[in-house]
């Protein structure tokens, strides 16, 4: 059995909360939020202890703790959980800037816990095939990709006083919300290295971007456009990546199942598997077994990208003494990709992955420590 606690009763504990109940493997035994009735009215829900602190947390014996509060408040409490010893399952975004990774990272380095890193897109049966096929090479090797986040929030999304500025949320839906796609899109293309990015206010009253562009570079040669917008009706989330072999492609909202994967195989191989259909008339992969469809062919247990799947890896991975794949390591490209996106768009130049050094301001802070009026100026369309 592995003894959890969660760190943030609010709405995303809740996802926690029912990935652990629902695993036996494991036992839910304390949860402490600074809000005292939040950690009462989670407890009861859960069956847990509510703490008063993280260290009375800790003194009840956990293995892993999910740490499920505000972004500003990763870093603190983090470190506080790894000085103590235990592991730690840390929410998304893992840090608001780089310097923060780097000082949990300092401190996992000398503790007996380890860090890992809520990014449930990589933990569905879709992305675990995408992985391994293209690192495989059996989908070809990627030379376009486009990676969206679309998603709609009205103004009043931002009405509470930690919504909508830096101080309080450290970045905007670049950070918080593209995050996702970014993350998957950068796991499965690999090392990136320039980004060219425009990050723009266009509607909502917010002090950062409501849209965000970028055109990025990998090591690999293949280039890609991300886009992250809360200005979009029909809300989507999708990644879309073109091989030598194929088209591959998920399209989903807040999370995917199999069915939200399709692979387009070049038509030439589809013309010659058909034996005489036409050349472009290929056909979305149906999932049907078709040895010659290398996506439909590699399929297995259904696994949707949700809290419960990272969660029953994670639990596994812990419990057999394996390494876990996706640590606080394993997602510092993501976090310099974000970076490297407000730096080039409040400088106006490209920004290559190696620029993002500690004497850069943008490595402490992601608008660059530049004035207000600066910063919102250059991301304003006016
Ligand atoms: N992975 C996902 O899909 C996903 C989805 C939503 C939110 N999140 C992330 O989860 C985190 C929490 O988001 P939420 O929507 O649950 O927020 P929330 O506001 O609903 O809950 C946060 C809770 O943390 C508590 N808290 C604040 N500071 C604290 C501290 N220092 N110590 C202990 N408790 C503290 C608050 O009192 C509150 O109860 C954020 O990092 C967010 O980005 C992830």
């Amino acid at each position: 059995m592995l003894r959890v606690g969660i760190v943030g009763c609010g709405g995303i504990a809740r996802s926690h909360g029912r990935a652990y109940a629902a695993d036996p493997r494991v036992e839910l035994v304390a949860v402490h939020d600074v809000d005292p009735s939040a950690a009462e009215t989670f407890a009861a829900e859960v069956g847990a202890r509510a703490c008063s602190s993280v260290a009375d947390l800790v003194a009840q014996d956990v293995q892993l703790v999910s740490v499920c509060t505000p972004p500003g408040t990763h870093t603190d409490t983090t470190v506080e959980l790894l000085g103590l010893g235990t592991s730690v399952l840390l929410e998304k975004p893992p840090t608001v800037n780089l310097a923060d990774m780097d000082r949990i990272a300092q401190a996992e380095s000398t503790s007996a816990g380890a860090v890992f890193v809520v990014f449930q897109h990589r933990h569905g049966s879709g992305a675990k095939r995408a992985h391994r096929l293209l690192a495989e090479g059996t989908l070809g090797v990627p030379q376009v990709a486009v990676c969206e986040t679309l998603w709609y929030r009205p103004d009043s999304y931002f009405d509470p006083a930690w919504r909508g500025n830096w101080a309080g949320e450290g970045g905007g839906p670049t950070l918080g919300h593209g995050i996702h796609q970014i993350d998957l899109l950068l796991h499965l293309l690999g090392e990136w290295r320039t980004v060219d990015a425009r990050a723009t206010r266009v509607a909502r009253p917010v002090e950062f971007e409501d849209v965000s562009t970028a055109s990025v570079t990998f090591a690999s040669g293949a280039v890609a456009s991300v886009t992250t917008s809360l200005l979009s009706p029909r809300e989507t989330s999708r990644i879309r990546i073109d091989t030598t072999g194929g088209t591959l492609e998920v399209e989903h909202l807040y999370g995917y199942t199999d069915a939200d994967w399709s692979w387009y195989p070049l038509p030439d191989a589809r013309t010659a598997a058909a034996n005489g259909t036409d050349p472009g008339a290929g056909q979305r992969s149906t999932g049907a077994s078709d040895a010659t469809d290398v996506w439909a062919a590699s399929a297995g247990q259904d696994v949707p990208s949700n809290h419960a799947a990272q969660i029953h890896d994670l639990v596994g991975d812990l419990l057999a003494g394996r390494p876990h794949p996706t640590t606080l390591a394993s997602t510092r490209p993501t976090m310099e990709f974000v970076t490297a996106l407000y730096a080039s768009s409040l400088e106006g130049e490209t920004v290559a992955r190696e620029d993002l050094t500690s004497d850069r301001a943008f490595y402490h802070r992601l608008d660059g420590g530049l004035p207000a009026e600066r910063v919102s100026a250059r991301m304003s369309r006016a």
